[in-house]
């Protein structure tokens, strides 16, 4: 049975007590689910890591930063090291959000740098990617999805492959203005995703690297996406910031994925 992945980035929007207390309910709602069938992150702002790790420090939340330096240390202000994210409990990296791509002019060479530090330091790397709505109307998404991988991924060694989550987000899919996907366009991008993986990684190891589909997620869409064969999880943006929503939708995910009677003990709804 393949685990189900889910997780948020809470952006720019909580502060610590905020954090702390998404984190706290986040915790106590989801603590009976089976970690077995599910592999649940959380990606809060980086002032609030630190309390956040003595709440996740139990198990059950995976921990994670934003974003990350290339580089352990050095002359990079504004930047945060990998060694600084492990020193408060960050298990994994996101990395290539398009946020940071397409605000803060982050590069595909820059995203692999990122990826291979990750790796480096035993970050698990979330590669972030996604066409813009132009690149959609030009009929490349595709050929754009193929290329932020090649790139991305480049020189990494098979052996690390099972460090690697991907989440596929179209720039135009996301936030406020995002519009819905139809899972026919997503269903042919995520098996895209898989092939590209197989050509670098080979067969084998691509189907154990999971990937997961962001941008507009809800508890309404979550159900259909989910549907998808292919797909291995949500990241989920507004949806997850509230602890009681993001619950409701990783039990109705986990529910509709799993033998409900079978596992019933492990995802009630009590
Ligand atoms: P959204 O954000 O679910 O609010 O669209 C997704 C993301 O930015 O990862």
């Amino acid at each position: 049975m393949k685990k189900l992945y889910l997780g948020t980035n809470t952006k720019m929007y909580k502060n610590i007590v905020q954090t702390t207390q998404y984190l706290i309910k986040l915790a106590e709602l989801t603590q009976d689910i089976d970690r077995d069938l599910l592999e649940l992150f959380v990606f809060p702002s980086f002032t609030a890591l630190d309390a956040a790790n003595k709440i996740v420090s139990e198990g059950g939340i995976l921990l994670g930063a934003q974003n990350m330096c290339w580089e352990d240390e050095g002359q990079f202000t504004g930047e945060i090291s990998p060694v600084m994210l492990k020193e408060v409990g960050v298990k994994i990296a996101e990395i290539g959000h398009s946020e940071r791509r397409h605000i803060m002019g982050e590069t595909d060479e820059m995203v692999n740098r990122k990826v291979l530090c990750a790796l480096r330091h035993g970050l698990m790397p979330l590669l972030c990617i996604g066409e813009t709505e132009e690149q959609k109307k030009l009929g490349i998404s595709e050929e754009v999805l193929r290329l932020q991988l090649k790139i991305g991924l480049h020189h990494v060694n098979p052996s690390m492959a099972s460090m690697l989550r991907i989440a596929y987000e179209p720039v135009w899919a996301i936030g406020v203005q995002g519009k819905p996907i139809t899972l026919t366009y997503a269903a042919h991008m995520i098996a895209a995703i898989r092939d590209e993986l197989s050509e670098i990684f080979g067969a084998f190891i691509a189907e154990t690297i999971p990937i997961l589909y962001g941008g507009s997620v809800n508890n309404e869409n979550a159900l259909r996406l989910i549907a998808l064969p292919e797909l291995d999880g949500l990241f989920i943006g507004r949806a997850a910031w509230d602890a009681v929503n993001f619950n409701m939708i990783i039990r109705d995910v986990l529910m509709s994925r799993f033998d409900y009677t079978q596992k019933k003990a492990a995802f009630s709804r009590e």
